[in-house]
């Protein structure tokens, strides 16, 4: 059954009253101006201390009795035919317990697996990698994409082509736009493959009890792991159980049962005991995933006045021996235009797979778009920010960008000298926006006991963003109780389903579930305060560790007195996630701003500072959050300035599988990041959380790369925007 509900929803300036029909059982969405206690303050990590000590248990702290160590043999060939695998040599070697074929006829990038083996320690599993003999026949391979298009190109899948079917989306008529444009800027935006580099590589411990499979593991998303691995070993999904207590990083690479975790279970079946396989980072670099490479070809005309009258996208991406490269969503979302054009294809290409890396596509596409824009800018003899305020596609922005511009002081820094000495200063702004909604599915529990406790469980994972902190504040707030009265218990499968963490879905897929939990459970905590009070269920409310009487803070019972009053041992509430309500808003907006320091001596590039203006529809824990943007602008650092995946043209082998060589930003190359937050009641779900981790990482890039170009008047279109490509732009070298 459902009800009509009327709430106050929308953003500063901009409230109305609207009208919502939800489910009989779930509570009011949180509306503007909610009077809250828990929800919407600071909270330090409820799990931090655990996590600082180096007790938080990781996959790759899991030790078990008897527990074996496996290795993975790759190819070191970016195409062969495997005509043999012969194990027999490493099955001999003192220690090893196991050794697996993966039965591939060819594989398709340097590094792809081909046998496994467990030992009793990670040396002597080294050791028998080495024994085993493959006989592989080389074929031609291809690694670069401008050589894949080629017709005489060897063919990474044969068969088959080595470009993809076009993905094209059209609004209007840009040849129409184009012809009415007073300027049209056009050029070509590169940006490289990057690598996820999670802190904790990919991995499992898998163990076998008869037919029960349990597996550890580092994993976005227990249960599809669960599920993948079901499907695998022809097993009901209830016999296999899945367990990520804490996780270390995914970026998108994470999501289900990759070879690691196979060969882990295949491996711990054969040997007959438990197999820890967590990746070497080399490996990590190479086989589990990457942000794919772009070449955009941007045209983009506008009127006299600035207003954009055509966008066009011509754009090829290669993620290896995998898919999904495209970058056009920042086009047809940022900015308003009535001509849209946006075309994009895969390149397959002779190396390690694609997997979706934060905001899969929208870092790249932003850069390429809002560099171009601040060309056209030029061409237009037009404010950058006034070109973007001109055709902003989103009321929530329009805030962001007055906002952001005042904290960064925008104006004051625009007219500031640029050149000190060999220094040149520049700043830059760029669009973000993302669809962080989260889904139904998620199902939670929460538990009071007689001690006053309440326990909420849920079978989501903690990427790293704070979720047991969230969920417990959001039950917290609920049952009117103290933070530290509620824990929240998440990472395995046993408990009641919920979504992979990805997408931004986490807060917004899962917060909602624990708040009905938490509802279901005053519920029948109120029935019981009741006859305590002498007062009707209906009359009460929980708050402030109470339950009383609304409107007589004075008959009211502790929380606790009530819990005493359990019936045996606890007490027990479940809650759904319903599908998302028509709301008031459903998307995102955000800005970020760069300021950057040049030196056209040596080339290199210094980002001073940022500041990042975000919504997530209700922040419940604004230091999480902040925690985010943080990591969203470092990791954006990275791809602007440093990090690019290298393959030998020889051999086809990546370069630079390090942490050394493979550059990421470090604490030298952090800036001073202020994160400021928009609040908007959405109202799509009972909290109105949306999902914030890929938003903050989409403008990063693009900000610095616009600053890059204000401070030294040339634009350097192709990331990462390295000393080298500083001075050809400044024409040193
Ligand atoms: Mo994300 S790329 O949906 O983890």
């Amino acid at each position: 059954m459902a009800r009509n509900v009327t709430v106050r929803l929308g953003f500063e300036g901009n409230i109305s009253d609207v009208r919502l029909v939800i489910p009989d059982d779930e509570p009011t969405p949180w509306q503007w101006g909610e009077p809250l206690a828990v929800v919407g303050r600071e909270m330090a990590r409820v799990d931090g201390a655990l996590k600082a000590t180096g007790t938080a248990p990781y996959t790759y702290d899991v030790e078990l009795p008897g527990m074996l160590y496996g290795a993975i043999l790759r190819s070191p060939y970016p195409h062969a035919r495997v005509r043999s695998v012969d194990l027999s040599a490493a099955r001999r070697l003192r220690g090893v317990r196991a050794a697996i074929e993966r039965g591939e006829a060819v594989v398709r990038f340097a590094g792809q697996e081909v046998a496994a083996v467990a030992a009793v320690s990670p040396a002597i599993a080294n050791d028998a990698l080495a024994l085993i003999k493959v006989d592989y026949e080389p074929l031609p391979f291809v690694i670069d994409m401008e050589d894949a298009q080629k017709p005489s190109a060897p063919r990474v899948f044969a068969g088959r082509a080595n470009i993809g079917a076009p993905a094209v989306f059209e609004a209007g008529n840009v040849r129409d736009g184009f012809e009415r444009a007073a300027a049209i800027h056009q050029a070509v935006y590169t940006t490289p493959v990057q690598t996820h580099v999670s802190l904790e590589t990919h991995g499992a411990v898998a163990r076998w009890e008869g037919d029960q499979l349990t597996v550890w593991c580092s994993t976005q998303g227990i249960f599809t792991v669960r599920d993948d691995l079901a499907v695998l070993f022809n097993l009901p999904p209830d016999k296999v159980h899945v367990i990520t207590a804490f996780l270390g990083g995914g970026f998108g690479s994470k999501f289900g049962a990759g070879p690691e975790v196979v060969i882990a279970a295949q491996l711990a079946r054969a040997a007959g005991a438990p197999v820890k396989l967590m990746l070497p980072r080399a490996a990590e670099h190479v086989a589990t995933g990457n942000r794919p490479n772009s070449w955009q070809q941007v045209k983009l005309g506008a009127g006299r006045d600035g207003q954009l009258v055509a966008i066009e996208l011509l754009e090829r991406g290669s993620g290896g021996i995998g898919g999904g490269a495209g970058s056009a969503g920042p086009y047809r979302t940022l900015y308003r235009c009535a001509n849209i054009r946006t075309e994009e294809r895969d390149i397959y290409t002779n190396a390690g797979p694609s997997s979706p890396m934060r905001a899969p596509g929208w870092p790249q596409g932003c850069f390429a778009l809002e560099l171009a824009m601040d060309e056209l800018a030029r061409k237009l003899k037009l404010d950058r920010l006034e070109l973007r305020r001109r055709n902003n596609a989103n009321p929530v922005r329009a805030l962001e960008f007055e906002l952001g511009a005042k904290v960064f002081n925008w104006h004051e820094k625009s007219r500031a000298p640029k050149a000190l000495g060999h220094r040149r200063r520049g700043i830059g702004v760029a669009a973000a926006a993302w669809h962080g909604l989260g889904s139904a599915g998620p199902q939670a529990q929460a538990i009071a006991y007689r001690d006053g406790r309440v326990v909420i469980q849920i079978g989501t994972q903690d990427i790293g963003t704070g979720t047991r902190s969230i969920l417990a504040m959001v039950a917290a707030e609920e049952l009117g109780v103290p933070l530290r009265q509620v824990s929240a218990e998440i990472g395995d499968t046993r408990y009641l389903f919920s979504v992979p963490s990805g997408g931004s879905s986490t807060a917004p897929s899962n917060t909602p579930a624990v708040r009905q939990a938490a509802a279901h459970l005053k519920d029948k905590l109120l029935r019981i305060a009741a006859p305590m009070l002498g007062a009707d269920p209906a009359s009460l409310e929980a708050r402030d560790g109470t339950i009383r009487v609304r409107g007589q803070p004075s008959r009211a019972v502790s929380f606790a007195d009530v819990c005493r009053s359990i019936p045996a041992d606890s007490l027990c509430a479940q809650g759904e996630r319903p599908p998302n309500y028509a709301g008031f808003r459903t998307d995102q907006a955000g800005c970020q701003f760069a300021e950057v320091e040049v030196d056209v001596e040596t080339g290199a590039v210094a980002v001073l500072n940022v500041t990042a203006v975000h919504d997530a529809g209700r922040i419940i824990n604004p230091l999480t959050a902040r925690s985010q943007v943080n990591g969203g602008v470092i990791m954006g650092i990275g791809f602007a300035l440093f990090e690019e995946r290298r393959l030998d043209p020889i051999s086809g082998v990546m370069v630079n599988p390090t942490m050394d060589d493979y550059k990421l930003a470090g604490p030298l190359d952090t800036p001073e990041i202020t994160a400021l937050f928009v609040e908007v009641a959405n109202g799509v779900t009972n909290t109105g959380v949306l999902g914030l981790g890929e938003a903050v990482h989409v403008a990063t890039a693009a900000a610095i790369a616009c600053a890059v170009y204000d401070a030294i008047g040339v634009p350097v279109r192709s990331l990462p925007i390295t000393p080298d490509k500083v001075l050809a732009a400044v024409g040193k070298v």
